[in-house]
């Protein structure tokens, strides 16, 4: 039976009772409006621990001033209803002033990969991210916490966070789940009206585009102009259409990928787009495949 928990205090105490009872716990964060994305999250943290734990927070701190923090769907009621059903233990959700009480003056800055792509377009982002993700693993101290791969950048971020921090956690990445045409379930797709539904498929279709390219051995400069063309051809404003090493997020290097020396291992290539449709911003990427 599902038992929501507002308090950091109790929720970490419950985890603790878990983990010293021998059980392995799994952690999914979420900002809530739960979708089948999250859906598989839950499901592989289930099959994986013996207790799960959700997080439902809409993290003031990762939204810019201009941002959809106050439009962001929520939906906390259905979403238990939800994670009742998806056999998860305990749903934690804190009011905004348990994870940043009155003072609080903490941040977590992570540099490395948070510097590039989101962390340009949206300044402090990661900073919030980061610092609520911090705060949320220590007030669910669980054995393994599970992330979506839409979100790329941000899984580098935790990792990066994880690993520097030494915190004792594996950060588990699923894959992607979509839509039957392609689109990312993510829970702004709600905000999107019909017209820019039907649009929000070009970011999928960019990144079609740039495996097919890859694989037929175009080079990094023509993949990036053909998906930005791919976007701009249904109205979606790019904010960036790129092609870069997957663990780093450093430029893709071409004289590596011709390198016939084998002194250095080839980057794995991901191609990460970010664009607004409408007023919606979404974003999504696919790690591309060898070239043989
Ligand atoms: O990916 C999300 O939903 C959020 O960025 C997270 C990790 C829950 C932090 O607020």
């Amino acid at each position: 039976m599902l038992e929501i928990i507002s308090d950091p205090q109790s929720m970490r105490s419950e985890v603790l009772k878990a983990r010293a009872a021998g059980h392995r716990i799994g952690f999914v964060p979420t900002m809530g409006a739960l979708h089948a994305g999250h859906a598989s999250l839950v499901a592989r943290a289930v099959r994986e621990c013996e207790a799960v734990a959700v997080s439902i927070f809409v993290n003031p701190t990762q939204f810019g001033p201009a941002e959809d923090f106050e439009r962001y769907p929520r939906q906390l009621q259905a979403d238990c209803q939800l994670l009742n059903e998806w056999k998860v233990r305990w749903v934690f959700a804190p009011e905004a002033a348990a994870i940043y009480p009155p003072g609080a003056a903490t941040r977590v800055v992570v540099g490395g990969p948070a510097g590039c792509f989101e962390g340009e377009v949206r300044p402090g982002h990661f900073e919030g991210v980061a610092t609520v993700v911090c705060r949320l693993f220590l007030a669910v101290p669980a054995d393994a916490a599970y992330f979506g791969a839409k979100d790329w950048q941000q899984t580098l971020v935790v990792k990066r966070m994880v690993c520097d921090l030494g915190l004792a956690v594996d950060v588990v990445v699923c894959p992607t789940v979509r839509e039957p045409d392609g689109l990312a379930m993510s829970s702004r797709n709600a905000l999107l009206t019909p017209d820019e539904r039907h649009r929000a498929v070009a970011l999928f279709e960019s990144l079609c585009c740039a495996e097919r390219m890859w694989l037929a051995g175009f080079a990094v400069a023509g993949i990036e102009q053909a998906m930005r063309e791919a976007l701009q051809a249904r109205s979606v404003s790019v904010d960036y259409a790129v092609v870069v090493a997957a663990d780093s997020l450093e430029p893709y290097d071409a004289s590596l990928a011709v390198s016939q020396s084998g002194a250095k291992a080839l980057p794995v290539p991901v191609a990460l787009v970010a664009g607004r449709v409408g007023s919606t911003r979404l974003i999504d990427n696919r790690v591309l495949p060898a070239r043989t």
